[in-house]
């Protein structure tokens, strides 16, 4: 086997890359919690330990030749021992720990995109945490993060009456002007060492109101050429002046006046689970082969298609714990379950992705596919 790749994480993305290493005839070692972690059952090597657990995330590296992230909540001290390895040429680590570091706090990672010039929300950061007697210049309706930790909106809180919540007293936060958007979107962009990239059509994205929670991705987005365009050199703009390695997902708003940076993931993305099916490469393939030097394809569609996760609800328990498939392969259905056994309300079991004729056909069909799995 060739060379070694290291994953901070077994979760559902760790397990696609493991599989994407092994298709390249690259070896994973991941980092993972428990032994039913998603990436565990096809990782070629599993190291046991937290991601704050200096000591094991050291045994992980000792075993491998390049460092990737799945999450991007590694703790400061886990960091700097990856930079020091980094530094001493003993490993490599893509994306680079400065980049991490910079996209894991939402106040820095705001400052850095206004300084390149990136449009994005208006905001102000409060290193010491909010409070009603803080001043916010965005009317009654705005949004509250969290600087650190936050995801799958948790972490994030919209404001629409001027009343702070509770939750989110005193933590370090950022508050952002409320966007009116017609549409949200995100472009997956991968980038290697050599300054190559390649770039995704444009996703356009639907979260579940009931936790912010990503619902549906569609691809082609509908947005038409020249704001497709549009998004897709921003993004571009957003990774080269990163000098990221790896894929990046940007997410975005739609609004009248244009394209506005939400924010910057340093790694592939839930929004490009699609990919597997709808690309002749997908979102894993273009990160490893990022991160290991190796070229990178232009991703070409095959179909439209749409993707709607698997969000835990009491009625899918039986289609969850039975990992039913929806007999419809030929109709172009894909169902994935990540084999998780512990269900908590909108927790991510698995996703399905339809392709089709259409992306409208290909969203109805997979709204209707989520629908006949929680009817079991
Ligand atoms: N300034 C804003 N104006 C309007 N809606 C917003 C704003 N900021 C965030 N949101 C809404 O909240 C969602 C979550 O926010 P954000 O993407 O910043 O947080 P997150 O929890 O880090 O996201 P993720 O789910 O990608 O991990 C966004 O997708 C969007 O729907
Ligand atoms: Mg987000």
């Amino acid at each position: 086997m060739g060379t070694a790749i290291g994953i901070l994480g077994a979760g559902q993305l760790g397990a696609y890359l493991c599989r994407a290493a092994r298709q390249l005839r690259l070896r994973s070692v991941v980092l993972a919690s428990r032994p039913d972690d998603v990436a565990v059952a096809v990782a070629d090597e599993v190291i046991y330990g937290g991601l704050g657990d200096v000591v094991n995330v050291a045994r992980l590296l000792d075993r491998c030749d390049v460092v990737t992230f799945e999450r991007e909540d590694v703790p400061v001290d886990v960091l700097d021992m990856i930079a020091d390895r980094a530094a001493d040429g003993s490993i490599r680590v893509a994306p680079g720990v400065e980049t991490l570091r910079l996209i894991q706090n939402k106040a820095d990672q705001k400052a850095w995109l206004v300084e390149h010039g990136i449009p994005t929300a208006p905001f102000l950061r409060f290193d010491n945490g909010v409070n009603e007697h803080s001043d916010i210049p965005f009317g009654s309706r705005y949004v509250v993060k969290r600087q650190r930790g936050g995801y799958d909106g948790l972490g994030v809180a919209v404001v629409k009456d001027g009343l702070l919540p509770q939750a989110m007293a005193g933590a370090p936060c950022i508050v952002e002007q409320w966007v009116e958007h017609e549409q949200e979107v995100a472009v997956l962009v991968a980038r290697n060492a050599a300054g190559q990239l390649a770039v995704y059509p444009v996703f356009a994205m639907d979260f579940d109101a009931r936790g912010n929670v990503l619902r549906q991705v569609v691809c082609p987005a509908g947005l038409g050429d020249r704001l497709e365009a549009q998004a897709r050199s921003l993004a571009l703009r957003v990774v080269e002046a990163l000098e990221g390695v790896g894929v990046f997902a940007v997410e975005m708003f739609v609004t009248q006046a244009g394209l506005m940076v939400n924010e910057i993931s340093p790694r592939v993305h839930n929004v490009g689970h699609l990919t597997i099916e709808a690309f002749d490469v997908s979102q894993f393939e273009l990160h490893m082969r990022a991160i290991s030097d190796l070229p990178l394809p232009a991703p070409c569609q095959s179909q439209a298609a749409a993707m709607n996760n698997l969000l835990y609800e009491p009625e899918l328990d039986r289609a969850c714990r039975d990992r039913m498939s929806i007999d419809d392969q030929a109709e172009g259905v894909h169902v994935h379950w990540y084999g998780k056994s512990e269900p908590r309300l909108l927790r991510k079991m698995g996703h399905l992705t339809v392709v089709s004729v259409s992306a409208l056909q290909a969203a109805q069909r997979a709204d209707a596919s989520v629908n006949l799995l929680k009817a079991v």
